[in-house]
């Protein structure tokens, strides 16, 4: 099909045609103990900005503006070799050891319990992962017990005397991390990990039978072994799990912005995929229980490589994949997040790896914080994505790709939520060019008003918030339209992100 010169686009809304509610757990994060995300990100006693336990005030009111709903911690691959045990405890009996996967020192300085303050202040449900690298299924087992247990055994009474005599209540557990990968310290094969991580489930629903298990999937829909590991481990663990995990990380090496911004293709095709293969097991196991997809790694991570920046040389907090975000960037995360809204059904929960200085909307200094361009994007879905998600109909014109062909312009979800009386567009406008003039047509009930437009948007793809200027790439409130006839018109620039904030 022809690049099309139309710069006109209708959006089709109807609070009938819902996908499914939208889970809250969709705006969640994840920290790692890797490079400077825990120590200098987080946690940095030495920092002028450092409250009473050493936490950055400056980092959490950023954090607390993004409202994740939910913390993955401690890994990533850092988790395939961490022993729980040396992170909890007087600080000055905890041992510093080699990290293996990011050949890194470990001080242990923050561990289980700080994090857990932390989740607090930031208020959000903590998600653990257990070891199923070089940890054992009692160490999992074990740290259930150290976490939800009510005083009177072992681990809980370990707890109490690390003063927390109640239950942190943790929900979300992680049955290991990318267990798929042959980077993975301990890494299994499929059968191997599928076994394992059902006798671990078993034994840490015995101690809280309310615990909520992710178990591992694919690292990436580019594993060899996608989706047959998907398969095989859900067979062996179907009912014992919630969630069903997949990671994945987009990059632009080509430098082809055009297929670069029409990655949803690939996003959506990984979850139908997965979501394929849920029905399958389900049936073929003959089961009436649901297992639900959890995105809980996912972000831009490309111009900070595998081979040069994540070997951190055995230093403490060594600078590791900091990677700068542009504009092009937010545009992606911009639409990763309408697709989770447009496969609500199936995606209940997603982390964004990572929340400081590893892959992240936040950079810091001892001194100072930058806002990423992508930390725009998740904020205003964050913020304003809830109730339920929209079957949205879109006519905009075409436009062509080398790598998925003939793409939309437009990039398109909807919320819509009775209950608070507030409904959301986000709109993505993927042409570098063509300025586009939309117009919303509600189908039954419209809006009273549209109260703010939010605009993320420029002219050069590559644009990046700096230290020196840190407000290249932010969002921008601009005049809103007025409804009339169940209708109004916006304009939407090439390179932008807008969000239609509007009342019921
Ligand atoms: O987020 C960085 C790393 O990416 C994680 O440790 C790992 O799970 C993934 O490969």
């Amino acid at each position: 099909m022809p690049v099309s010169s139309s710069t006109t686009a209708k959006v089709y809304l109807d609070s009938n045609r819902v996908i499914s509610p939208i889970s809250p757990l969709l705006f969640s994060g994840f920290a790692e103990h890797m490079g400077r995300a825990i120590y200098e990100g987080i946690y940095e006693p030495a920092s002028p900005h450092a409250d009473a336990r050493g936490f950055r005030r400056d980092v959490l009111a950023a954090l607390k503006e993004l409202n994740f709903r939910a913390m993955r911690y401690p890994g990533g691959n850092f988790l395939s070799g961490y022993r729980w045990q040396d992170g909890v405890g007087p600080r000055d009996q905890r041992p510093q050891r080699r990290d293996l996967a990011w050949q890194s020192i470990e001080s242990n300085q923050f561990g289980t319990n700080e994090f857990i303050e932390f989740c607090k202040e930031i208020n959000t449900e903590p998600m653990l992962g257990v070891n199923m690298g070089t940890g054992s299924i009692q160490d999992a087992a074990n740290l259930v017990e150290y976490c939800n247990a009510p005083v009177g055994t072992q681990y809980a009474d370990l707890r109490a005397s690390h003063g927390y005599r109640d239950p942190h209540n943790v929900k979300y557990w992680c049955l290991g991390n990318e267990m798929d990968g042959s980077w993975q310290i301990g890494h299994l094969e499929a059968e191997e990990y599928g076994r394992k991580a059902r006798e671990a489930a078993k034994m840490m629903r015995w101690h809280d039978p309310a615990a909520q298990l992710v178990l591992c999937g694919s690292s990436s829909s580019e594993m060899a072994t996608f989706p047959e590991w998907d398969r095989v481990v859900l067979e062996h663990c179907w009912d014992q799990v919630d969630y069903h995990s997949l990671h994945f990380y987009a990059n632009n090496h080509r430098n082809d912005t055009a297929s670069y911004l029409a990655y949803t293709a690939e996003f959506e095709h990984f979850v139908d995929t997965l979501s394929g293969i849920l029905r399958y097991v389900k049936a073929k196991n003959r089961s009436k229980h649901d297992v639900y997809l959890s995105w809980d790694e996912w972000n831009v991570w490309y111009k900070a490589t595998l081979t040069k920046d994540t070997q951190g040389e055995w230093k403490t907090a060594p600078h590791l994949i900091e990677e700068v975000y542009n504009l092009e960037d937010a545009l992606v995360v911009a639409q990763w997040m309408n697709v989770f809204l447009r496969k609500s059904d199936v995606l209940k929960i997603a982390c964004l790896a990572q929340i400081v200085n590893v892959i992240a909307p936040i950079l810091t200094t001892t001194n100072a914080m930058l806002k990423q361009s992508i930390y725009y994007p998740f904020m205003l879905f964050s913020r304003l994505a809830s109730g339920t998600a929209l079957d949205v109909a879109v006519k905009a014109p075409m436009y062509q790709t080398t790598k998925y062909g003939d793409m939309p312009v437009l990039d398109v979800s909807a919320s819509y939520d009775e209950a608070k009386g507030a409904m959301a567009v986000f709109i993505v406008n993927r042409s570098q060019t063509e300025s586009m003039s939309v117009e919303l047509n509600w189908q039954d009930r419209a809006p009273s008003m549209i109260n703010c437009l939010h605009q993320l948007s420029g002219s050069d793809p590559k644009a990046a918030n700096t230290f020196e200027n840190p407000n290249q790439v932010v969002a921008v409130e601009v005049p809103a339209p007025t409804i009339s006839d169940k209708a109004a018109t916006i304009s939407v620039p090439p390179l932008s992100f807008t969000v239609v904030e509007a009342q019921l």
